[in-house]
């Protein structure tokens, strides 16, 4: 009798290769594991040979870390994207695009379920559960983690008995998710919220002793919203997103430490390094700023945050985020030129930016002798906005202090 098969979204970890086994010999699936890539830095043939190890009938490698740029981190770059303002959602946002492959898989190879390997009071099993649902409504869903909460070392255990290869390198203290758009860091001493983060815990960004020693100047080029250049040279998306990173990186700036709201209820220390992330969103918005009018940038400010919310809590395939993200495509027609960001010692400020659509008129907003702006339009202007204080005032008198 033929088995039926069920997709399962592979790390190439430790949990996810003892996974693996398990949904082949406890939960009876013959198991198709796909990889994709987005941007950590692991060896493919490695993760291919340790599924087959583990047990997978098919292993699917997906090269994804363009598509998940511009399909993914630039639509929350447009939205200046940061959970509790802060977190720019970098795990957040590659569980529904991992969803998508799970589901493009599943669908030709025809399994009935797919599995992924997130435990029961995290947020990633929201987001590919909502991602799975809202692409495939049809298929079954199926989390062993959360079933049967299994721990490190019983998982251990379990690849040694059945002979599965892990990793051979040396077992980091942290419990890190990475892509291109930034690093999370959970576990061990972060868990107390008074402790500083040791420098181990950071891959990507330079402390104050390593930190470069002269600032970095870096001039970053946007169209309609969209970054496309690095100091005047084109990159891909990704390829930009790496550059930034790496300058960014080097002079410490990206480093996050979030007292943060999990879905689920639990408050968790969570500590990030995002550097490209944070230099990109502090240059969008600087130049959403000059070249949007303050009616429709009070607006787009509140649909940022229900943007940034709505990615936290998996819904990515949704109406609603269709429908903030075609307000933020006309809204950033606009949003072209370039800005300079001065990055030091873990500082980052905006210390310039040009564009054809600057909102700005030299002649309205002037103090010297060139100045245009008729001051007694001004007059007028205050005497109706504030007419109903005065008329309030005169009936209640002074209000008492
Ligand atoms: N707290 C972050 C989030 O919910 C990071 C999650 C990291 N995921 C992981 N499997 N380690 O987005």
């Amino acid at each position: 009798m033929t088995k039926d098969k069920v997709v399962l979204a592979y790390s190439g970890g430790l949990d996810t290769s003892v996974l693996v086994r398990i949904l082949s010999l406890d939960y009876g699936y013959d198991v198709i594991a796909v990889h994709v890539d987005v941007g950590e830095a692991r060896d493919a043939k490695e993760v291919v040979a340790r599924a087959k190890a583990a047990g997978a009938v098919a292993v699917e490698l997906v090269e994804a870390q363009e598509e998940f740029a511009r399909d993914f981190c630039f639509p929350a770059l447009q939205a200046n994207a940061l959970y509790q303002g802060v977190y720019p959602l970098n795990s957040a946002l590659s569980r529904p695009l991992i969803a998508k492959h799970l589901v493009a898989a599943a669908r030709q190879h025809g399994a009935v379920a797919v599995a992924h390997g997130s435990t029961g009071k995290g947020n990633d099993q929201v987001r590919f559960d909502l991602g799975t649902k809202g692409l495939a409504p049809e298929l079954k869903i199926i989390a062993p983690q959360r079933e049967r909460n299994i721990s490190r070392d019983a998982a251990m255990e379990y690849a040694a008995t059945h002979g599965i290869p892990v990793p051979a390198s040396k077992k980091s203290p942290f419990s890190i998710d990475e892509n291109l758009w930034g690093r999370s860091i959970e576990g061990g001493v972060l868990e107390d919220p008074a402790a500083e983060p040791p420098e181990e815990a950071f891959a990507w960004t330079r402390g104050p002793t390593t930190a470069s020693p002269q600032p970095t100047l870096l001039r970053i080029g946007f169209e309609a919203g969209l970054p496309v250049s690095v100091d005047g040279k084109r990159l891909s998306p990704a390829a930009l997103i790496r550059r930034v990173g790496e300058v960014a990186g080097q002079n410490g700036v990206g480093r996050i430490d979030l007292m943060e709201n999990r879905m689920v209820g639990i408050k968790s220390r969570e500590v990030y390094e995002a550097p490209a992330a944070v230099a990109l969103i502090a240059a969008h918005q600087d130049l959403e700023r000059f070249t949007t009018i303050a009616l429709s940038h009070s607006v787009k400010r509140e649909l940022d945050d229900h943007f940034a919310n709505m990615v936290y809590q998996g819904f990515w395939f949704s109406p609603l985020r269709e429908a903030i993200q075609a307000f933020n495509d006309v809204h950033n027609k606009s949003v072209t030129g370039e800005v300079t960001l001065k990055l030091h010692h873990a500082s980052l400020r905006v210390v310039g930016r040009t564009s054809p659509y600057g909102v700005y008129n030299q002649a309205l907003s002037t103090y010297g002798k060139e100045d245009s702006f008729d001051h007694r339009a001004a007059e007028g202007f205050i005497q109706l906005m504030g007419l109903q204080l005065q008329e309030f005032a005169r009936l209640h008198g002074e209000p008492k202090p």
